[in-house]
């Protein structure tokens, strides 16, 4: 989660810089640096570690230019060092950027820079793009063409700032795909330039925020917005409410709905730097995995709570059915009383997102004490849950701030999938070619996400004829099982509607007796193995006069003409689906609440982090 802040107009641009970095602190990173132009050249300050350690840089060594960039990073290529910290210099000195995302082609890029005699000075993937700015300025291309020309080049998703000492009236900055914001602020005879607005917010609230395939050519009079495909266009200046809080929220009414679609990005996050997609390998150097160790486990305890317990029902197909490793789910509650069988080939995986819920903490000490290893899939950095495990995957996709858990469900699902993928290849229960196919497949899921998003709007009419609604059951078979569970999850926390999901295959031994036309079906039924089944379940409800809101794949004519409302998902690879058929399910329980003039953040009774048993 990169943090980025730009400056160009007549004051220092340092203090507005470090002062809008702090800003973003709270998107976690590992490393900070500032670039300012200076007595016609480029001055850097960067390092790893906190912001408090970059004040002591420009503390030591002050900068006066008046146009500059910073740099919040979060690792994904390259350990946190100095040389890996951003901005970064190509090789003339004359431009230098700032990144967020990934250049996902950026070994064949750095291959051919290198063959042409670059010399890198760090292992980021980031850097391959200001040496291709640099190659093109060397034709004789102005900055703003060098820069689109640059992005034409890039796989992946993007938020970018540069800076160049021969233009030392303009910023570049540009966005593709779904990586990061990129927001210009518009000041008198000044302008600002952020990753997200709460930086910028006390100097300016008229914001434009680029969208994906955009780029803004930013002076101290103003930008000059272009897309990457149709040249100058003319965007919305938003004005933003002054409430630092909502800033935080940009142009969302809730943090729920921010982090619903932040989902695009946090689920690149949560992919960067752990996959080589040219290799189809996956590294996950945080879990200390030892490949005997992985041999000689026996079982592995998947451990949680709430929506993180549902990630793990996931995780157990997955684990299953690519690693061949048993996996028991238990809520952390019950593991704790169930003097549970575990030995030293015993894994217990927690998953968390706050790391301090005290049943998952207690069960995990249940583990450990019985001489389990203990691993941790978390995201709050630094957490109990973290620093206890022997070792950990952390979820990086930010903090969430809405209590109804969203990107950090999401998250998990993939991380437990690229477990599964590693657990898979040091067991040799998967080829060389089944695991390029699943890591093939991984590098889809941001985009799949992204069109889940797009739906939104049938979403939300759906949402409007459930207002009313007392109860609801979710249904699902097999890996969208625990979607089901989720998705009635979603529902009553945060609407207070009472919703039940339930296995689809048990509706006959019992619940079917609650179908009538009151009662709202929802029944997920992708292109998965169990599709069969879940379309007979439709035709069941229907036959007993129940109402089907169906969660079925783009174009599935037999389920449009079957269920009374359909919430599109894009094909997905089966394993994967449960992130893709989940995101119309937060939508449609986020909506339904909101529309209810609910406290959609903070629901009654719940707190974010539940730390006491
Ligand atoms: C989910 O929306 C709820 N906030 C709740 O079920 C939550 O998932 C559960 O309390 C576990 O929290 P954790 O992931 O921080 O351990």
């Amino acid at each position: 989660m990169c943090g980025i802040v730009g400056y160009i107009g007549p004051q220092n641009a340092t203090p507005i810089i470090m002062n809008g970095l702090k800003k973003l602190e709270y998107r976690g990173y590992d490393s900070a640096g500032i670039a300012v132009l200076e007595n016609g050249g480029i001055e850097v300050r960067r390092d790893a570690g906190k912001l408090e350690r970059l004040s002591q840089l420009v503390h030591e060594s002050p900068l006066k230019g008046n146009v500059g960039i910073g740099h919040t990073r979060w690792a994904t290529h390259g350990v946190p060092n100095t040389r890996n910290a951003h901005p970064h210099l190509g090789m003339t000195g004359d431009v230098v950027l700032v990144h967020n995302g990934i250049v996902e082609n950026f070994s064949a890029l750095r291959e051919e820079l290198e063959s042409e005699g670059v010399v890198f000075q760090s292992e980021t993937d980031s850097e391959v793009i200001v040496h291709l700015i640099e190659r093109y300025l060397s034709g004789g291309t102005n900055l703003t063409d060098a820069v689109h020309q640059t992005l034409l080049l890039l796989k992946g998703a993007h938020g970018i700032v540069v800076l160049s000492k021969n233009d030392p009236d303009k910023i570049i900055a540009a966005r593709v795909g779904n990586a990061g914001g990129v927001v210009i602020g518009y000041g008198k005879d000044e302008m600002y330039i952020a990753s997200d607005l709460p930086a910028i917010l006390e100097y300016t609230r008229e914001m434009v925020f680029l969208e994906s395939r955009q780029m803004a050519v930013v002076s101290r009079e103003g930008a000059v917005v272009m897309s990457l495909d149709e040249g100058e266009i003319q965007p919305e200046v938003h004005t933003i409410p002054w409430d630092p809080v909502s800033a935080e929220k940009g142009e969302y009414r809730h943090f729920m709905h921010k982090e619903i679609h932040e989902q695009v990005r946090s689920l690149t996050d949560t992919i960067a730097g752990r996959v080589d997609f040219e290799l189809g390998s996956i590294q996950l150097p945080s879990l200390n995995l030892s490949p005997e160790k992985v041999k000689d486990i026996k079982k592995i305890f998947i451990i949680a709570c709430g929506t993180a317990s549902y990630a793990g029902m996931v995780g157990k197909v997955l684990i299953e059915k690519i690693a061949r490793i048993p996996v028991e789910v238990e809520i952390g509650s019950e593991f704790r009383y169930q003097d549970p069988i575990v030995d030293e080939n015993t894994v217990v995986l927690a998953i968390s997102q706050s790391g301090e819920t005290a049943d998952t903490l207690a069960a995990m000490e249940e583990g450990h004490q019985k001489g389990a290893t203990l691993w941790s899939i978390v995201n709050a950095i630094g957490s109990q849950a973290m620093r206890i495990a022997d070792g950990f995957i952390s979820m990086q996709v930010g903090p969430e701030i809405g209590v109804a858990s969203t990107k950090a469900y999401t998250a998990p699902l993939v991380d437990l999938y690229m477990l599964a993928i590693l657990l898979g290849e040091l067991r040799g229960t998967i080829d060389e070619n089944q695991r390029r196919q699943l890591v093939a497949d991984l590098r889809l899921v941001p985009d799949l996400a992204g069109r889940c998003l797009d739906r939104e709007g049938e979403v939300k009419k759906v949402a409007e004829s459930l207002l009313e609604a007392q109860s609801a059951l979710y249904l699902g078979r097999g890996v969208n099982m625990p979607t089901a569970y989720e998705g009635a999850l979603k529902l009553k926390e945060i609407s207070y509607i009472h919703a039940e999901g339930y296995p689809a295959g048990e509706m006959k031994h019992g619940p079917i007796a609650l179908i009538d036309a009151d009662l709202p079906v929802v029944v997920i039924a992708p292109r998965d193995p169990w599709y069969d089944k879940m379309f007979s379940q439709i035709e069941q409800v229907k036959a007993r006069g129940g109402r089907v809101i169906a969660v079925a794949t783009e174009g599935d004519e037999q389920i449009q003409q079957q269920a009374d409302h359909v919430l599109s998902v894009p094909e997905t690879p089966w394993m994967l689906s449960p992130v893709t058929t989940v995101i119309p399910l937060q939508l449609l329980a986020y909506h339904i609440a909101a529309q209810r003039g609910l406290d959609v953040d903070q629901p009654r009774n719940l707190a974010k982090s539940v730390t006491v048993e």
